[in-house]
């Protein structure tokens, strides 16, 4: 098969990149792949919003960036920053344009929400489900347009590079060019190749890769294990962010259920095992300080009692309004025998996001030539250490777009500069970004079909999901939100083990999707451990006990 454009991800940066290459280009061929159904990303679950500013009340640029960059203790990329920020009113206007609604007031203004580490109400969102609506806007929009193709259900194994024509591609080879991907066709469990112009990665985060976490099954790092492979940059794996407060539900693994941030911009507190609101002994802005700050915590409050989770009090909230801003929350705390009104909520933190992944410039372009990669996935120099609560919608609409306008531009024969319904973009060219020709597709004929030969049905499935589970042990118990070197040295020894293990079920058995997973996710694992050992300081969401302190020396770490 061949396409103009490939998509790999079907969550919020995915369509919406998907969606403007579609509309601007309507004579080229965009196809989007994802590895299970249209909707099943993490995209869907997101409760809070989306951060940005609007022009009511008392919020301005200047002071989400400020939040931002406070959050991101040192790391963000001032530039970045600011242009996310102030590019951001836009890009949400387009997917309020496309369908997309967040709740209003009487008056027909946003209802704005808060969360740790802003000093505004500036949060839009849909009650406490805005992913699903912005999932539900985007799918509708795709629908409609005919030249996109959505394949469900197919697995992208790796991404095809000189390297397959038989070329030695290294770290050091500066003109690694992406040609398309394998896919695995889960329907004929066979292995066959996309050839494309250009590929986006919006494969989004990795939270599977620990025991608990708030993300779903698809998240397991597969674009990040795939850009490393390929011998393309990754940058702050390190840097991995627990959210403070997943439901406590004993026993389960997995994905649990998010309990928004937002219910504590409301007014919700944070108490112990013994009823004490502890978070005044931690930050002046108790339960809304950044989530590194909080996650500790109530790491720390679970240490001292032994337990395993604290509370949420909602109690003294007023009820109606509970439930109009939280109605998903409200209902799910029902189920499991939970009454808001008169219980506390049982809470631990869970892996959430991802702060680092394979590392793009400002126009989303990856250290592989044609290919791009936005969303959860992608590096940007956003969220530097932490990202703030709410930018991560927000970073993937951006990019999403400047990876758009990146990759048609090559299309474009006005050399007065890229033009758009809107306007000239932001004065850019063509030329600004020495964007290579789209597809150089010299060679691809010669590119082989997968070689499956000599491997056979694997005898035990049972072994992978064994080596799952021991994977998600190890990276909770010594990669977690506390960490040392003597941990980090052992997750790394166990690291060996399982990858030795696996790589020997890759190369004799026939690959399944669990198994491709696993490989992946052994990777990322790999790569947060070794970025967390060669930081040798605590910062944002890294926090060593043997280096309790900041180096005055501020680097990014790009493996
Ligand atoms: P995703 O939405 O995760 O989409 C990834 C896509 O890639 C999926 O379609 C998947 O199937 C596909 N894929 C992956 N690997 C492969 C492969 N090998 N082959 C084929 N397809 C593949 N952020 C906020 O800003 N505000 C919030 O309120 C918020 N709340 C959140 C709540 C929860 C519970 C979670 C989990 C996250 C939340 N976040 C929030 C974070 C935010 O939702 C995500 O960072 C964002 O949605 C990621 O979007 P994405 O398009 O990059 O990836
Ligand atoms: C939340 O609703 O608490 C999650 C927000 C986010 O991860 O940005």
């Amino acid at each position: 098969m061949q396409t103009d454009f490939l998509v790999i991800g079907s969550g919020i940066a995915g369509l919406t990149y998907a969606l403007k290459v579609a509309q601007y280009l309507p004579d080229k061929k965009v196809t989007i792949i994802t590895k299970a159904a249209a909707d099943e990303t993490n995209t869907k679950y997101a409760q809070g919003g989306i951060a940005v500013v609007n022009d009511l009340g008392n919020d301005s640029f200047e002071k989400h960036i400020e939040d931002t960059l406070i959050s991101g203790d040192g790391l963000c990329n001032r530039k970045i920053v600011e242009l996310v920020i102030k590019e951001g009113p836009e890009r949400v206007k387009e997917i309020i344009e496309w369908g997309a609604r967040f709740d209003k007031d009487a008056d027909g203004d946003f209802k704005l929400g808060m969360e740790g580490g802003h000093s505004e109400f500036r949060i839009l969102h849909h009650k406490d489900v805005t992913g699903m609506e912005i999932e539900r806007a985007l799918l509708d929009t795709i629908e409609k347009s005919p030249n996109i193709n959505m394949i469900k259900h197919c697995f992208v194994v790796d991404i095809i590079t000189q390297h397959h024509l038989g070329y030695l591609v290294t770290k050091a080879t500066t003109d690694v060019n992406c040609f398309g991907v394998y896919v695995l066709n889960a329907k004929i469990n066979r292995i066959e190749k996309i050839i494309a112009g250009t590929t986006l990665l919006a494969t989004g985060g990795n939270g599977q890769v620990y025991r608990t976490t708030t993300n779903p099954s698809i998240a397991t790092g597969d674009g990040v294990a795939m850009v490393y492979r390929a011998k393309g940059r990754i940058e702050n794996m390190e840097f991995i962010q627990f959210h403070p407060t997943a439901l406590y539900e004993a026993g389960k693994r997995g994905q649990g259920f998010l309990i928004t941030e937002a219910i504590r911009g409301d007014g919700g507190i944070l108490r112990n095992i013994h009823g004490e609101a502890f978070m005044e002994r931690y930050d002046v802005r108790k339960d809304l300080a950044p989530r590194d700050i909080v996650a500790r915590a109530i790491d720390n409050e679970m240490k001292i009692s032994g337990t395993e989770h604290v509370y949420l009090d909602c109690r003294h909230l007023n009820i109606e309004k509970f439930k109009e801003h939280f109605p998903n929350i409200y209902e799910k705390c029902l189920s499991v025998g939970i009454d808001v009104e008169k219980n506390m909520i049982p809470v631990a933190p869970a892996a959430h996001y991802s702060c680092g992944g394979i590392k793009t410039n400002e126009w989303g372009r990856t250290s592989i030539l044609n290919l791009y990669a936005c969303g959860e996935c992608a590096s940007t120099g956003l969220h530097g250490a932490n990202r703030l609560a709410s930018n991560s919608l927000l970073e993937a609409l951006v990019f999403a777009h400047r990876c758009y306008v990146a990759s048609v531009a090559p299309f474009d024969n006005d050399d007065a500069g890229l033009q758009h319904p809107d306007g000239l973009l932001f004065g850019f060219k063509s030329n600004d970004i020495n964007t290579p020709p789209p597809g150089n597709m010299n060679g691809v004929s010669a590119i082989p079909d997968w070689n499956a030969e000599g491997t056979s049905e694997p005898k035990e499935m049972i072994l992978i999901t064994q080596s799952l589970k021991e994977l998600q042990q190890v990276m909770s118990d010594y990669v977690g939100i506390v960490r040392n070197n003597v941990r980090l040295q052992r997750a790394l020894k166990r690291l060996d083990i399982l990858f030795e293990e696996t790589e020997d079920l890759y190369q004799t058995t026939t690959v399944s999707p669990q198994l491709l997973e696993l490989r992946n996710m052994i990777t990322v694992g790999y790569l947060i451990i070794k970025a967390a050992s060669f930081r040798k300081e605590s910062r944002g969401l890294h926090f060593n006990t043997d280096y309790p302190y900041k180096l005055s020396l501020i680097e990014n770490i790009v493996l």
